[in-house]
C-alpha cells in the first residue's frame, strides 16, 4: 500500500506540530522518518494513522483519500493498519496469546481460527510455545515480539513503528530490527519507521525523511543520504551515528575532525593523494573502516587536515565525489 501525504498540517493553538509536510511513501518498502525530539514525529505519525485529523492537507492511501472519512469508514480502513509504540502498549492482565488474540477478538473473529492464529504468529516471532507466559515476565525484546504478534494480527498493510526500538539495547535492537524486515518481506507491507535514531535508519530503511520543527528538511534513498547529506539536522545525525568496533578501526584515540564518505567507484579512485597533491593539504587519518548502508557498503575514513589547507582540501573532496562531515 502507497501512502501519499499533501500539505499535511497539525497544530497545536500556535505551535506548528506538522507543519505543511508532502511525503510518498511508496508500497512494500521500510521507510523512515527521523527526527529529534519534538520534532513532531507523533503528530505526524498519528495522522497517518487516522488517529488524528490533519488541520489541513491530504492523506492518501493507494488512491484513496482518507483523511475525510467519516467515523464508521476509519474504523474500516484502520484494519489495515498494525502499530508498534516504544513502551509496547501491552495489557499486563493478559498473557502473551491473549494479548496477540485482542485484535481479533474485537474483530469477532472465531476462537477456533483466533488460537490457530496466534500460535502462527508466535512461531513469526520467534516465541513458539510462549503463548501462556505472563507479560511480566518478558524481557524488552519479546514484549515487542508480541507487540509486533498482535499488529500482525488482522494483516495489516501497514505497519507503523513509533520508536518501537528506542527503549531496547542495542543487540535486541538488531534483532528487533532483523525481524520487522523479514516480515515486512514475507507480508509485503508498507513499514512506517519512527525514530531518533540513525542506526536504525541505516540498519532497516531504503528511504528517509529527516523532520525539523514540523518540517521535512531532506528526503531520499537511504545510500544516497548517508553518503551526501544536505540538511544541518542530516549532517548532525550522522556524526553521532556509532559505527560498530568491528566495522571501523581507530588506531588514534584522539582527534579526527572530518569523516569523509566513500562510495561505490570511489573506493577505488586515489582521491585523497590526489587531493594532497593539488592542495598541499596534509591529512591525518585517525580511523578508517566499511559502513553497511541498505546492502550497499560505503567507506568511511576519519581524518584530520591541517587548518591552513582545510577549506581547498573540503572543496575538493566534495568535488572529488567524497562527502565530507565535521564531526563535533
Ligand atoms: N496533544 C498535544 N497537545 C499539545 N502539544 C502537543 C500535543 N502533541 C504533541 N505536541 C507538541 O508538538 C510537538 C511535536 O511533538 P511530537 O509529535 O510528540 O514529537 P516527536 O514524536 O518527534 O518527539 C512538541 O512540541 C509537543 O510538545
Ligand atoms: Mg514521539
Amino acid at each position: 500500500m502507497q501512502i501519499i501525504l499533501k500539505n499535511l498540517k497539525r497544530y497545536y493553538g500556535d505551535l506548528h506540530a506538522v507543519d505543511d509536510v508532502s511525503l510518498n511513501i511508496p508500497s512494500n518498502t521500510i521507510y523512515g522518518i527521523i527526527g529529534k525530539s519534538g520534532a513532531g514525529k507523533s503528530s505526524l505519525v498519528r495522522l497517518i494513522s487516522m488517529l488524528e485529523k490533519p488541520d489541513a492537507g491530504e492523506i492518501y492511501y493507494d488512491d484513496k483519500r482518507i483523511d475525510t472519512l467519516d467515523i464508521k469508514d476509519v474504523i474500516q480502513e484502520r484494519r489495515k493498519i498494525g502499530m508498534i509504540f516504544q513502551n509496547f502498549n501491552l495489557f499486563s492482565s493478559r498473557n502473551a496469546e491473549q494479548n496477540i488474540a485482542y485484535p481479533m477478538e474485537i474483530c469477532g473473529m472465531d476462537k477456533e481460527h483466533i488460537k490457530k492464529r496466534c500460535a502462527e504468529l508466535l512461531e513469526v516471532v520467534g516465541l513458539a510455545g510462549r503463548g501462556d507466559a505472563p507479560i511480566s515476565t518478558l524481557s524488552g525484546g519479546q514484549k515487542q515480539r508480541v507487540a509486533i504478534a498482535r499488529a500482525l494480527a488482522c494483516e495489516p498493510e501497514i505497519l507503523f513503528c513509533d520508536e518501537a526500538t528506542s527503549a531496547l539495547d542495542p543487540q535486541t535492537t538488531r534483532a528487533i530490527l532483523a525481524l520487522i524486515k523479514e516480515i515486512q518481506k514475507k507480508m509485503s507491507l508498507t513499514v512506517v519507521m519512527i525514530t531518533h535514531q540513525m542506526e536504525v535508519v541505516r540498519d532497516s530503511c531504503s528511504r528517509v525523511a529527516v523532520l525539523e520543527s514540523g518540517q521535512v528538511v531532506e528526503e531520499g534513498k537511504v545510500t544516497d543520504i548517508f553518503a551526501n547529506p544536505q540538511s544541518e539536522v542530516t549532517k548532525d545525525f550522522l556524526s553521532n551515528v556509532k559505527i560498530s568496533k568491528k566495522d571501523i578501526i581507530r588506531w588514534s584515540k584522539e582527534g579526527g575532525q572530518y569523516r569523509l564518505g566513500f562510495r561505490g567507484g570511489k573506493t577505488d579512485d586515489v582521491v585523497i593523494s590526489k587531493v594532497t597533491r593539488d592542495t598541499g593539504a596534509m591529512f591525518n587519518i585517525r580511523a578508517a573502516g566499511i559502513q553497511d548502508v541498505d546492502g550497499e557498503k560505503i567507506g568511511v575514513m576519519i581524518v584530520d587536515i591541517d587548518s591552513e589547507h582545510a577549506e581547498a582540501a573540503i572543496e575538493a573532496l566534495i568535488k572529488g565525489g567524497v562527502s565530507v562531515e565535521e564531526i563535533k
